[in-house]
């Protein structure tokens, strides 16, 4: 028999998919790690994983305990499904600028969800502080505090990393990803240059964001307005970021992302979100700057189906100056 043990055993081992018509068109083998397929359906279910697997090791989280997180959805999407899997309640804080879809899903697998409002991290009242004080306040209870908690890097160097490896069988010149917390950028970088430090890693980032000045000149620097992309960007560099080898970075508009989610619709047959738009965006840029025969890897983090008022809603584009390409 071939079974997987639970929720918890069928997170990560995702397909790597070989992305047909942008690796003609480029010459290149463009490959998306797909992590939609994870269970709780995006790249954070292996940080939500690590996070809640490494608390009950320390003895911080106990059986009937609660889990708490200040998260853009994915996370807490992921937290939740563990948390049922393994009897722990489940209580999210969630600015209030996120999609309905993902609010409502959150609800749907029984978590406690806050709406607040989005302020900056340097607010007192800044989503992932307000969950820090809700731990702090409850027995048998961890902020899971993705951004800083290393277990999440850890989850992508013990997992995402090496199964990247071993599906290319080491032939791979280039990996890039946009980050949020850069859990999935810092793990898979540390891994792969552990193997071959010529491997480029490289950061894709949204505009309005700072760490595309972070990596070319060494200072977070905001760059460019907002961004509709959910989940990726940030000002400052986190515990989980700070320290990883990256070669480079690519800034990528909003428009170059919506036209590639909408060209892996239409002609790989993929329906998913914006980041994953970024990242094949900036692939199919690195395949341009490195030319022809060259490997590179990214992230395919999660499904359309979370965007479906907005990316998906042609009204919604063009409210934002936007077209589906
Ligand atoms: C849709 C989506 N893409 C990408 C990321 C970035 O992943 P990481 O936090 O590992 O940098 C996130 C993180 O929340 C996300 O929700």
């Amino acid at each position: 028999m071939q079974l997987s043990d639970g929720f918890v055993g069928t997170v990560g081992n995702t397909p790597l998919i070989r992305l047909q018509r942008l690796s003609r068109e480029s010459g290149c083998e463009i490959l998306g790690k797909a992590e939609f397929m994870n269970p709780g359906g995006s790249v954070k279910d292996r940080a939500a994983l690590y996070i809640v697997l490494d608390a009950e090791r320390r003895g911080e989280l106990r059986p009937g305990g609660t889990v708490v997180e200040g998260t853009a959805g994915n996370t807490g999407i992921g937290l939740a499904h563990i948390c049922n899997a393994r009897g722990y309640r489940c209580v999210i804080v969630i600015p209030e600028t996120q999609t309905q879809e993902k609010i409502d899903l959150l609800r749907t697998l029984g978590a406690e969800v806050h709406t607040v409002p989005a302020v900056p991290y340097s607010n007192p009242d800044n989503y992932q502080k307000i969950a820090g004080r809700m731990a702090a306040d409850l027995d048998n209870a961890i902020w899971a505090n993705q951004f800083d908690n290393l277990a999440n890097r850890q989850a992508h160097y013990e997992t995402t990393g090496p199964e990247l490896w071993i599906q290319t069988d080491g032939r791979i010149d280039a990996f890039v990803a946009a980050t949020g917390t850069g859990g999935t950028l810092a793990g898979v970088a540390r891994y792969l240059k552990e193997r071959r430090p010529e491997i480029d890693c490289i950061l894709a980032d949204p505009t309005g964001s700072g760490l595309y000045r972070y990596v070319t000149t060494g200072t977070p620097e905001v760059v460019g307005g907002n961004s509709i992309t959910e989940g990726i960007g940030s000002s400052r560099v986190t515990a989980n970021l700070a320290g990883t080898p990256i070669d480079d970075a690519l800034m990528i508009e909003d428009q170059q992302a919506v036209t590639f989610v909408y060209r892996l619709l239409r002609e790989e047959g993929l329906f998913l979100g914006s980041s994953s738009g970024i990242n094949v965006a900036a692939a199919m840029q690195l395949a341009q700057r490195m030319g022809p025969g060259h490997t590179i890897a990214t992230i395919l983090c999660d499904g359309g189906a979370r965007y479906s008022s907005r990316l998906f809603n042609p009204q919604w584009l063009a409210s934002k100056g936007l077209t589906a390409g």
